[in-house]
C-alpha cells in the first residue's frame, strides 16, 4: 500500500516524472519511490529499504554515491562564487582546469571543450556546429544527419529526432526533416542468422551507403552512433562495424560525433569508447560519467579540424551565435574535476575492464540453462540480458505481455535495480564503477532467481 502522506500527494498532484506513465501516476495506480540518500552502489529510500542500484541512477553515477570528495569541492565552489558565465571570454578556474583534464584524456586530434548541462543540449550544439561548418564551407546544402535505430542521443526536438526508438517520435511530430536513420548494428536481431558478425557489419556499412547514396551524398553532413548502443537495448558493436563504417563516411566527407554520454569516462574499460574501437571522430558528446551526475554538465569535444573552420566563421561573422546561460557553470565544473580525479585515484577505468568482464561471464554461466534467456551481452561495465520467447528461433515476445519490466519488478523485489530498456525484453546493467566482484555475485545471483520466477510464471 502507498503511504498516503503529504509529500505522496504532492508527488502525484505536482512533479511531471519524466519517462513516466502520466496517467497512471497521477491516479496513484503505479508506486513511487523517494529516495533519500546512497553509499557506493547502494541506495536507500525513505521507507529504509536498501536497494544495489546496478543501473547507478541512469548509468550515470560512476564513482558511486555519498562521495565526500565531489561534494566537498561542490561546497567549496558554491562558496567562493557559485555562477559566473563563459560569454565573451569571462571563465573561472574550475571549467578552464576541466577543459584542460577532460582534453588529456581524450582521443588525439581534440582540440576545444564546449561544456553545456545535459547530453541532450550537447548534441543539439554538435549538429547547430555542424551546420554552420558546412555553411561557412560554402556547402549549404549539406545538412542532413544520419543515425541509427535504436540510437539513443536525447529527446529534444533535434536530438529526439535522432533517438532511434518509437516512444520518442510519436505523435511528437518527430524526427524532423533533416533526420534519417539507418541499420542497428544489432548483430542478436539480423536479418539473416546465417550471417557472421563481420558479414554483418559489412551489411551495415552497405545499407549505410545506400542510404547516403539515395539522399545524395552533398545533402549529408554527419553520422551519429554510441560507440555501444545504449537506451536502445545495451548492443555493443559485430566484430569489424566501426572499421567497416568509417570509411564509407570518410569517402563522402561526412562528419562523425561519437555520442559516448554512457561511454565516456570508463564505463567501457577504456577512457573512451572512441579509443576502444578505433573510432576517430570529429566531435565527441560527454555528460554522465563526467561529473558522476554530481552536478549536472556535458560537453562537446571538438576536433582540430572542426575548431578551424568555427574559428574562421567567427573571423567572417563575429562571435559564434551560440552559448547557454549556464555553459561551463563553475559548480558543474567543479564537480568535474573533483570527479575526474577520484576516477583515477580509484582505478575506476581498470576496475571497470575487470570487473565489467567478471560480471559479464558469470552472468553467462549462470543463466546458461535458462529458456527463456537468448543471449547474454555486454562489455565493460554494461551489461545486458535478452529475453525471448524461442532462442532457437530468434522468436520475441508479444510486448503486451512486459516480460522485460516483470523481470526487472522481480529483480527489485530481490533487492537489485536494473533497467527494463524501452524497447525489447531487455534487462540492463550499468553499475558503478566501483563494483565489486561480490557485488556483481549479488546482481547475478538475483537476476538468476527473478528470471527463473518470470519464467515459472509464463509457463
Ligand atoms: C548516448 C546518450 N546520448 C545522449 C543522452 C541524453 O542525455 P540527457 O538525458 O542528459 O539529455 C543520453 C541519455 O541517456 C544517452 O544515453
Amino acid at each position: 500500500m502507498l503511504r498516503n502522506d503529504q509529500l505522496d500527494q504532492w508527488d502525484r498532484a505536482n512533479l511531471f516524472h519524466p519517462s513516466t506513465h502520466l496517467g497512471q501516476f497521477a491516479r496513484g495506480e503505479m508506486p513511487n519511490r523517494i529516495v533519500t540518500g546512497g553509499e557506493g552502489v547502494y541506495i536507500r529510500d525513505r521507507d529504509g529499504t536498501k536497494l544495489l542500484d546496478a543501473f547507478a541512477g541512469l548509468y550515470c553515477v560512476n564513482v558511486g554515491y555519498g562521495r565526500t570528495e565531489i561534494a566537498d569541492a561542490i561546497a567549496k565552489q558554491a562558496h567562493e562564487l557559485a555562477y559566473y558565465h563563459a560569454y565573451v571570454g569571462h571563465g573561472t578556474e574550475a571549467a578552464i582546469t576541466l577543459a584542460h583534464m577532460v582534453l588529456e584524456r581524450a582521443p588525439k586530434n581534440m582540440s576545444k571543450v564546449y561544456f553545456g548541462l545535459s547530453g541532450s543540449d550537447a548534441n543539439e550544439t554538435n549538429i547547430k556546429l555542424i551546420w554552420y561548418y558546412n555553411n561557412i564551407l560554402g556547402r549549404p546544402g549539406k545538412k542532413t544527419v544520419i543515425s541509427r535505430w535504436r540510437g539513443y542521443h536525447g529527446s529534444g526536438l533535434m536530438t529526439g529526432s535522432l533517438t532511434g526508438l518509437d516512444l520518442f517520435h510519436k505523435k511528437f511530430d518527430l524526427p524532423l526533416d533533416q533526420v534519417t536513420h539507418t541499420e542497428a548494428p544489432y548483430y542478436f536481431r539480423r536479418p539473416d542468422a546465417s550471417m557472421s558478425e563481420e558479414e554483418f557489419s559489412a551489411y551495415c556499412a552497405a545499407k549505410l551507403e545506400e542510404l547516403i547514396l539515395k539522399e545524395g551524398p552533398d545533402t549529408v553532413a554527419a553520422f551519429i552512433g554510441e560507440p555501444v548502443l545504449g537506451t536502445g537495448g545495451i548492443v555493443p558493436p559485430p566484430k569489424g562495424y566501426w572499421a567497416a563504417i568509417q570509411p564509407v563516411l570518410k569517402k563522402y566527407d561526412i562528419l562523425l560525433i561519437a555520442d559516448e554520454v554512457v561511454t565516456g569516462f570508463g564505463r567501457l574499460g577504456s577512457m573512451f569508447g572512441s579509443d576502444h574501437y578505433g573510432i576517430e571522430p570529429d566531435i565527441i558528446t560527454i555528460a554522465k560519467g563526467l561529473t558522476s551526475a554530481y552536478a549536472p554538465l556535458s560537453g562537446s569535444i571538438i576536433s582540430e579540424k572542426v575548431w578551424k573552420v568555427l574559428e574562421r566563421g567567427t573571423d567572417e561573422l563575429g562571435a559564434i551565435g551560440h552559448g547557454w546561460t549556464y555553459s561551463a557553470h563553475p559548480i558543474g565544473a567543479a564537480a568535474g574535476v573533483a570527479n575526474l580525479k577520484l576516477i583515477d585515484e580509484l582505478g575506476l577505468v581498470e576496475n571497470a575492464r575487470n570487473v565489467g568482464s567478471y560480471l559479464l561471464d558469470t552472468m553467462r554461466q549462470a543463466l546458461a540453462r535458462q529458456p527463456i534467456v537468448g543471449e547474454v551481452r555486454g562489455e565493460g561495465l554494461l551489461c545486458a540480458v535478452e529475453l525471448v520467447e524461442d532462442r532457437d528461433k530468434r522468436r520475441f515476445f508479444d510486448p503486451a505481455k512486459k516480460v522485460g519490466p516483470q523481470a526487472a519488478a522481480a529483480l527489485l523485489k530481490r533487492g537489485v535495480i536494473a533497467r527494463a530498456m524501452p524497447q525489447g525484453d531487455i534487462l540492463g546493467y550499468a553499475p558503478p564503477l566501483c563494483l565489486t566482484r561480490q557485488e556483481a555475485d549479488t546482481i547475478v545471483m538475483a537476476t538468476r532467481d527473478a528470471i527463473e520466477e518470470v519464467g515459472r510464471n509464463l509457463r
